[in-house]
């Protein structure tokens, strides 16, 4: 399906050649995205704290072609200095994704250099921060070709195509809270992009942490696609979108309080939710590890004896999120440092906080 609404009006500049950057954050959902139909549309609208500390750089260079083809692209990819063709198909379904949106993208050589603040193959997925930082330098571009762009075009559209190269990654551009698919509570929801939580934000989660775990550093048994995909047919996939329909509902309020024991027994059934759903596909796969158990069960049980707000959440992996308020943050990492790391990998974590998007570089 075409989205008009962003199919480029003819452009008004010529570029020859030049270079723009966009760093961009990765993001974590307290309400989970999880099966999608159509050209990436998700299945039930979901919530996630913006990231701050785990981010992409991306600056693309160009420079005019002499001869172009629609469908065609010309790119290289470069992580860290070194070039990565490793990268390219997934960047190539993606400008084949949003080229109808975008079309010079055939009429240019791109360079793509990236690196990522967070460690290579830690298990930290990184295509949310790099599909939305490069969706932002190809806004940057067409920005160029169109100086007279409204922000909010550029802010939806920058999301529209970041969705197009990774579901989450519409979630990325904007912080502290971002809610991607309709839903009535928030008004001005799409499925097509991600918008900024605009309702009352009690101010503890302003600076909420997230500490991440590495418990796993694998490359994912299953991807988010299958993943995904197995949502089709899955017997409790109607009951699941309803039930993150009425979660979407039921945060307003609690993000508004900063009731925080609402927020854990939110926050973690999704979690559990998400993982349960993986664990009852067909075919049905666990991403959780036994360290991940043990993680969930030792803040279980810090939780009951200190009464301190600490809960976790979980991404499609074994790795896990610790989640609390600014002010525990003491105990929490002593708690980390006593109990937890001994079940990272190489006693890996990172110390992330909520977060504002992206920043043009
Ligand atoms: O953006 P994708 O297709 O990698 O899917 C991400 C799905 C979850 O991380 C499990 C949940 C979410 O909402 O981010």
């Amino acid at each position: 399906m075409i989205e008009n609404k962003f199919l480029p009006k003819a452009y008004t500049h010529a570029i020859s050649g030049s270079s723009v950057g966009y760093e961009s954050p990765s993001n974590i959902a307290l309400i989970k995205y999880w099966g999608k139909y159509g050209n990436q549309l998700p299945k039930n609208p979901s919530i996630s704290f913006t990231l701050n500390t785990c981010k992409t750089q991306t600056r693309v260079s160009f420079q005019k072609l002499e001869k172009s083809k629609k469908g065609s692209f010309d790119f290289e990819i470069y992580l860290d200095g070194e070039p990565k063709p490793g990268f390219e198909p997934k960047i190539e379904q993606f400008f084949h994704r949003i080229e109808d949106y975008v079309p010079f993208i055939s009429e240019y050589k791109f360079k793509i250099a990236t690196s990522n603040s967070f460690p290579h193959s830690s298990g930290i997925a990184s295509s949310a921060s790099g599909m939305s930082a490069l969706a932002l330098c190809l806004m940057e571009m067409e920005k160029q070709l169109q100086p007279n762009m409204s922000v909010d075009h550029f802010n939806e559209k920058a999301s529209f195509l970041a969705r197009l190269g990774s579901g989450s990654a519409c979630r990325s551009l904007t912080g502290p809270l971002v809610v991607w698919g309709e839903h009535e509570e928030f008004r001005g929801s799409s499925n097509l992009y991600g918008v900024k939580f605009s309702h009352e934000l009690h101010p503890v989660f302003e600076d909420y942490q997230d500490t991440i775990l590495m418990v796993d550093k694998g490359e994912k048994q299953v991807s988010s696609t299958v993943g995904h995909n197995l949502m089709n047919n899955h017997p409790f996939a109607p009951a699941r979108f309803d039930q993150a329909y009425m979660h979407m509902t039921d945060i307003v309020p609690i993000l508004k309080s900063g009731d925080l024991d609402a927020f854990m027994h939110l926050v973690e059934r999704e979690a559990l939710t998400l993982h349960a759903m993986m664990m009852t596909s067909s075919p049905y796969f666990i991403l959780m590890k036994p360290n991940t158990l043990q993680v969930i069960e030792k803040i279980w049980n810090f939780r009951r004896e200190t009464g301190a707000p600490v809960s976790f959440t979980l991404d499609a992996g074994a790795n896990v999120h610790v989640l609390y308020p600014a002010a525990e943050s003491e105990k929490v990492l002593d708690f980390i440092k006593n109990e937890l790391v001994k079940y990272c990998q190489n006693g890996q974590y990172i110390c992330d906080n909520v977060g504002n998007g992206a920043r043009k570089l």
